[in-house]
C-alpha cells in the first residue's frame, strides 16, 4: 500500500535512475500539522486530525501532480512547544505549509515564523481577530469570535432580553467575545450589568456563576474554548440559573457537538451563534457526517473538524492553482478570493483579510432521535469578520 502510493506520487519523474532523495522530495509537498492532541485542548486536536485524515481519504493524498505527505505533531497547548515544532518543520522537514493551531496564544507563536520563512500558516482553529494581522501568510479557516457574538447581540436585543451578564475565558477569543457582544449589544439600546472572567487552565466557575445570581440579569452571556463547554454547562446546571429566571446564550464554542452529545437536558433550549453544526440540513453535510463518523466511531464532528477539512480543501484547491509549485507567496496569492460550498455552507476567504466570511447560524439545543443537536432556526449569511467593537 506505502509503495504503492509512493510510486504514483512518483509518476511524473520519467526516468527511473533519477529517483534518488531529491527528486522524491521535489515531488513531495509537506504539511506540518501542529495540534494540541493531549492536555486540556485534545479534542481539539483530535477533530482537526480525525478531519484532515478524512479529507485525504476522500480526494487522495496526491494534488497536481504532488504527493501530500501531512507531518503530525502534538503542542500539548503549550505556546513555546508550538514555536519549537514549527522551526523544525520549517528547517528540518522543509514543508511548504503549516496547518493547525488549536488555540490563540499558538497561533501567534508562530506568525513571525510564518513571515520570516514566507510559509503559509493555515488557521484551523483559533479565533482572536488580531491572528491575521501578525503575519501576511496567514490564512484563517476557522472564525473570529466577534464574527460568531455579532449574530447573538443582535438576537438577545430582538428578543426581549435588556439586560446582560458577559462571563468568559480571560484570554484572546473571550475578550474578543465579550468586548463584540457589549458594543452591539448596548448600540441596540441594552445594558451590560457585570463582566466576570474566568481563567484559561483549569477554572472554576462556581463563584461566578453564583455571582451572575446575585446580578440577576435576564442572560447570562458564556464564552469558553471548545473542549471546556462541558464542565461549565454542568455548573451552570447546578446553580440553577434558568430556575433564576436568567437565561443562559453562548456562541457555539459552549455547546460544541464534541461534547454536547454528554450535556445532558438542563441545556435543552438553549440559544448560541456559530458557524456550524452537525445537523446542518445540507446535502454536502449529512455525507461528511455520515462519513465522519464511520471512520470515527462514537465521534461526532464539531466545528474544530469544519476548520481542519476546510483548510485542506484550501490547501488542495492553492496547489492546482500554482500547478503544484510550493512557493509560499504564490500559495497564498492562490488562497485569496477562493470560495466553495463548505459542509457548513458557502465561504469565501477574503482577499483583503485573507480571513472567512460565512454564514452564522442562530441555533437551539434540542432533541433529535433521543440526541441532543444544535438546530438552526435561523441565519445570517456572508458575515465579514466585524472590528473586535461588534460595530
Ligand atoms: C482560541 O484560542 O482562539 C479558541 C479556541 C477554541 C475556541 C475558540 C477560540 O472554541
Amino acid at each position: 500500500m506505502h509503495r504503492r502510493t509512493m510510486l504514483k506520487g512518483l509518476g511524473a519523474v520519467a526516468s527511473l535512475p533519477l529517483l534518488g532523495s531529491a527528486a522524491h522530495a521535489e515531488d513531495t509537498v509537506k504539511i506540518g500539522l501542529i495540534l494540541p492532541m493531549t492536555g486540556q485542548s485534545a479534542s481539539t486536536g483530535k477533530q482537526i486530525d480525525a478531519a484532515v485524515k478524512l479529507f485525504m481519504a476522500q480526494n487522495g493524498d496526491s494534488v497536481a501532480g504532488k504527493k501530500v505527505q501531512v507531518i503530525l505533531k502534538d503542542d500539548t497547548g503549550v505556546a513555546d512547544v508550538t514555536k519549537r515544532l514549527a522551526q523544525e518543520l520549517i528547517v528540518n522537514d522543509k514543508v511548504a505549509v503549516l496547518a493547525g493551531f488549536g488555540l490563540t496564544p499558538l497561533a501567534l507563536a508562530v506568525a513571525p515564523l510564518a513571515t520570516q520563512a514566507k510559509v503559509p500558516e493555515i488557521v484551523m482553529a483559533a479565533a482572536t481577530t488580531i491572528i491575521t494581522q501578525k503575519s501576511p501568510y496567514i490564512v484563517r479557516t476557522s472564525c473570529t469570535l466577534p464574527q460568531t457574538t455579532v449574530p447573538l447581540a443582535d438576537w438577545a436585543a430582538k428578543n426581549g432580553i435588556k439586560t446582560v451578564v458577559t462571563l468568559v475565558s480571560d484570554y484572546g477569543p473571550g475578550i474578543d467575545a465579550a468586548k463584540a457582544f457589549k458594543g452591539r449589544f448596548t448600540k441596540a439600546g441594552g445594558k451590560i450589568t457585570g463582566e466576570l472572567t474566568a481563567p484559561l487552565r483549569n477554572p472554576e466557575f462556581a463563584p461566578f456563576l453564583q455571582k451572575v445570581r446575585d446580578l440577576k440579569p435576564d442572560a447570562l452571556f458564556l464564552f469558553v474554548p471548545s473542549g471546556q463547554g462541558a464542565a461549565l454547562m454542568k455548573q451552570v446546571a447546578e446553580r440553577e440559573l434558568t430556575k433564576a429566571g436568567i437565561k443562559v446564550i453562548a456562541t457555539g464554542d459552549v455547546t460544541d457537538d464534541d461534547q454536547l452529545p454528554d450535556m445532558g437536558d438542563s441545556v435543552l433550549g438553549m440559544v448560541t451563534t456559530h458557524f456550524y453544526s452537525a445537523a446542518h440540513p445540507s446535502p454536502e453535510n449529512k455525507a461528511f457526517v455520515a462519513a465522519f463518523e464511520k471512520a470515527n466511531p462514537k465521534m461526532r464532528p464539531n466545528f474544530m473538524a469544519v476548520g481542519g477539512y476546510d483548510g485542506m480543501h484550501l490547501i488542495y484547491e492553492a496547489l492546482k492553482k500554482t500547478g503544484g509549485k510550493t512557493d509560499g507567496t504564490a500559495l497564498v496569492d492562490a488562497m485569496k478570493g477562493a470560495s466553495w460550498t463548505s459542509v457548513r455552507g458557502p465561504v469565501k476567504i477574503d482577499p483583503a483579510t485573507r480571513e472567512i466570511i460565512q454564514t452564522v447560524y442562530v441555533r437551539k439545543v434540542e432533541k433529535v432521535d433521543g440526541q441532543l443537536y444544535n438546530i438552526e432556526f435561523d441565519k445570517i449569511p456572508d458575515v465579514v469578520p466585524p472590528s473586535p467593537d461588534g460595530n
